[in-house]
């Protein structure tokens, strides 16, 4: 799909359809919104006269405009209240917007820039968010349909712009947008696929064009080079698949001069998880395909990353393998010793993402990476604790998590923390070995997070645990079914965030 900026006036388009937007308790619209209720001899203002538009956020009505302009249809999108109305409206109207015309066989549409007038958005958010909402709102997992099964695209958008001052802004907020967009897509493409089309290797070959397109390094450890780091936990968890396991690391260096202005991005990357020995219940258990959510969204934050250029290092690693009950397996009981020499019982076998993301983090920690975050679809439990709504937060240092909540206060990926309270710990001590790898019923999160924590020495860290937030049942705002892509923009945008500060 092609989105562009262009400045000229919204009632002179010439594509099969116009938006334009409404506040909500708005009685007589003004702006763009007003030119073209004019034009069509105040219909919009007679809609909302009888009480069928109202502006709620959302809300859409479409108008056919029977030669009265260049377009065929105005499409009139509610905002919603002004006193709540933020980029994340913007996003997630434009969403709405996008897939309400596609579905009436709209090709070509032309929009205002929502938000950038009275809603007080700099014309550089308005740009993003549109373009954010519009690609991630359309986004479809269709590539295993036959074709005769796919309707019809949105072929373009043109984002209009009366006010030429604003257009330069517009558009560097349209092409970082769709740099964005294009990340999280890939991300939720690599989720969206099946296990089967997803091996660890398939992974690391993902991660090979991701590097390849922003010219980053690309360092791939196999299962030899693992043994002779002393990966234990990732390795056991491994020895059930025929697969074998992959340690991905892109490298991007945007601040040569300063080594330690660095950041590590981890992610689970468990291509299948059967649960192991410990196996999983059948049900639902196809939606471990996705177990490898973190990694993917690693993978796709380097991409954009790479694109975008912030002033300072990070190393994206991802931590690939299945989770398989193969005959060569790991049991319940076994003891195993992860990188950095502490041995862990394995108590269940299905508490696998901790064991490959503590041996990620000791490599992290060798690499000399000063600020950790890693990603996983970490515990059933998540989910119970905050639904699908938000992701959990879990950390050590509180100028990193204040970072990481505020990056996806900007992205609209919502992120709440959770605590580690120094008394969680003595549910994941084992009688036998350093530590057991699960921490029993209660608080079930926070000890699979706290346990990840053991491992990352001295750097400052969160782990945030996506279990609830990496798949949607239904279309909503700019999420779509299956995987969200979630937190691949709040990743790009703590970045960001760190190489201004
Ligand atoms: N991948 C799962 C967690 C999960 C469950 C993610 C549902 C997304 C949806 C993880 O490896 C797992 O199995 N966790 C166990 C941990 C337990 C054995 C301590 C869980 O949550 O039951
Ligand atoms: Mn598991
Ligand atoms: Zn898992």
């Amino acid at each position: 799909m092609e989105i562009t900026v262009d400045s000229g006036d919204i009632s002179a388009a010439e594509e099969d359809a116009v938006v334009v937007n409404l506040f909500e308790g708005v009685n007589s619209p003004g702006g763009a919104t007003g030119a073209v209720d004019r034009i069509l001899g105040g219909v919009i203002t007679n809609l909302i006269d009888v009480g069928e538009t109202k502006g709620k956020l959302g809300e859409m009505t479409l108008i056919h405009t029977l030669g009265r302009m260049p377009t065929g249809r105005v499409l009139v999108v509610g905002l919603g209240p002004a006193e709540t109305f933020d980029t994340d409206a913007v996003r997630s109207i434009s969403a709405q917007a996008a897939r309400y015309l596609r579905a009436r066989n709209v090709r070509t549409a032309a929009t205002i820039a929502h938000g950038s007038g009275i809603g007080g958005l700099d014309p550089h958010a308005s740009g993003r968010a549109i373009v954010e909402g519009t690609l991630l709102g359309l986004y479809r997992f269709d590539k295993y349909k036959s074709s005769g099964e796919r309707p019809p695209e949105l072929d373009s958008l043109s984002i209009v712009e009366f006010d030429t001052s604003r257009v330069g802004e517009l558009r560097t907020g349209v092409s970082e947008g769709k740099i964005l967009a294009e990340s999280v897509k890939l991300c939720r493409d690599l989720v969206n696929e099946p296990a089967n089309h997803m091996t660890p290797s398939d992974l690391a070959e993902a991660a090979l064009d991701v590097a390849k397109s922003s010219d980053m390094a690309l360092e791939v450890l196999d299962e030899r080079q693992m043994e002779e780091l002393g990966m234990g936990a990732l390795l056991g968890v491994a020895a059930g698949s025929k697969l074998s396991p992959r340690l991905i690391a892109i490298t991007y260096t945007g601040d040569p001069a300063n080594p330690d202005n660095s950041l590590g991005l981890l992610g689970k990357g468990i291509t299948f998880d059967s649960g192991g020995i410990s196996l999983k219940p059948a049900i639902r258990m196809g939606e471990m395909k996705g177990d490898m959510a973190g990694a993917a969204s690693v993978i796709s934050a380097m991409k954009a990353i790479g694109a975008l250029g912030p002033k300072l290092n990070v190393t994206g690693l991802a931590a690939a393998t299945e989770n398989m009950p193969g005959g060569a397996a790991q049991r319940p009981g076994d003891v195993v010793k992860a990188m950095n020499g502490k041995t862990i019982e394995i108590d269940n076998t299905d508490a696998e993402g901790r064991l490959v993301l503590a041996d990620a983090a000791c490599y992290a920690v060798s690499l000399g990476l000063k600020r950790i975050v890693d990603v996983a679809t970490l515990t059933g439990a998540m989910e119970v604790a905050l639904g699908k709504v938000a992701t959990g937060a879990f950390g050590n240092d509180r100028s990193l998590m204040d970072a990481v909540l505020s990056a996806g206060n900007e992205t609209g990926e919502k992120i709440w923390e959770m605590p580690t309270f120094d008394e969680y710990r003595e549910q994941y001590e084992s009688d036998v070995a350093d530590l057991k790898n699960v921490g029993g019923r209660p608080a079930g999160s926070i000890t699979g997070a706290m346990f990840i924590g053991e491992f990352v020495g001295e750097a400052a860290w969160v782990h945030l645990d996506i279990a609830g937030t990496v798949r949607s049942s239904k279309v909503r705002g700019w999420t779509t079914k299956g995987a969200t892509g979630v937190p691949v923009r709040t990743l790009v945008q703590l970045a960001q965030s760190l190489a201004a500060n």
